[in-house]
């Protein structure tokens, strides 16, 4: 196996148990166990409509988005993940929440073989696709899983602002804007995003940076043509320390700094 594959796993599946239990509040378990959505205003806004769609969400983590899809009115939902200890998460979430709903542990890049089927709509949401070193393997999994007439829903982390780290105050330009395969970013990070206390003995992790223009190109040459593509400045983690709460878990820039995209959203549709 390779030996980032295993690490970025090993990582994930520490952190889904760190997550799955979180007392933070950044998952909201309570609210989707309840039967309610732990999707942003942001996303909720952008997704367009679920009834009667059969859905998929890839890196679908701890399944409470998943599961939120399903609450929000698909008719089907299904969530794929490479963390064994993220899956069974899932799947108890959705036995204590009654919702129905498939969770499958595989590599999203086996995602097609994994699934066997094909969906109304691709959901990818907040820190998927850095995960990744090929973004275009990535759209052409994410097109073969489409029915002519699918679309694709993916939402991220902005590649400009993975670019830059806080330092004294400052935000500076730390990052290359395209990593190259073989040479991935590796972090050594004790603690989970969520600002919980508790630590991760996993701590190895390796990331790859995506150009814009080429997640853009990748989904194009899929065969998939791009129905709106959008730039936010928010996001849904701590990117940087001194972040300001934007509402509904959500950051933004503090007052004073230059604006910059923190985010962008990407609306596609497989026509054939
Ligand atoms: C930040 S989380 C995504 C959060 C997600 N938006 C949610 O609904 O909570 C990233 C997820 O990607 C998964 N992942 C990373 N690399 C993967 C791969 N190659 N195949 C499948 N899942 C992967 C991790 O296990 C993790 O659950």
């Amino acid at each position: 196996m390779d030996e980032r594959f295993a690490a970025n796993r090993a990582n994930w599946d520490d952190r889904a148990g760190l997550h799955a239990t979180d007392t933070t509040g950044s998952y909201r378990i309570g609210k989707v166990l309840a039967g309610g959505s732990s999707l942003h205003a942001l996303e909720a806004s952008e997704i367009g409509d679920l009834a009667g769609r059969d859905v998929v969400h890839l890196q679908c983590h701890i399944g409470l988005d998943t599961l939120s899809l399903k609450h929000l009115g698909a008719r089907s939902v299904t969530g794929l993940d490479f963390s064994p200890n993220a899956i069974a998460a899932a799947r108890g979430f959705a036995a204590r929440a009654g919702t129905e709903a498939r969770f499958v542990e595989a590599d999203v890049y086996d995602a097609a073989e994994a699934l066997g089927g094909r969906y109304d709509l691709v959901f990818v949401t907040w820190g998927a696709i850095t995960w990744l070193d090929d973004i275009f393997r990535w759209a052409r999994v994410v097109a073969s899983l489409l029915r002519p007439g699918g679309r694709l829903y993916l939402l991220e982390g902005h590649p400009q602002m993975n670019q830059l780290e806080l330092r004294d105050g400052h935000l500076e330009l730390e990052f290359d804007w395209r990593t190259p395969r073989d040479a991935p970013l590796v972090w050594d990070v004790a603690e989970t995003y969520t600002g919980d206390a508790r630590r991760l003995t996993a701590t190895r992790c390796y990331e790859w940076l995506h150009p814009l223009s080429d997640i853009v190109n990748a989904i194009i040459r899929a065969g998939l043509s791009i129905d709106f593509l959008n730039e936010h400045e928010i996001v849904v983690w701590k990117a940087f320390a001194d972040l300001v709460p934007a509402g509904d878990n959500q950051f933004a820039l503090p007052p004073g700094r230059p604006r910059i995209p923190m985010s962008f959203s990407i609306g596609a549709t497989r026509r054939t």
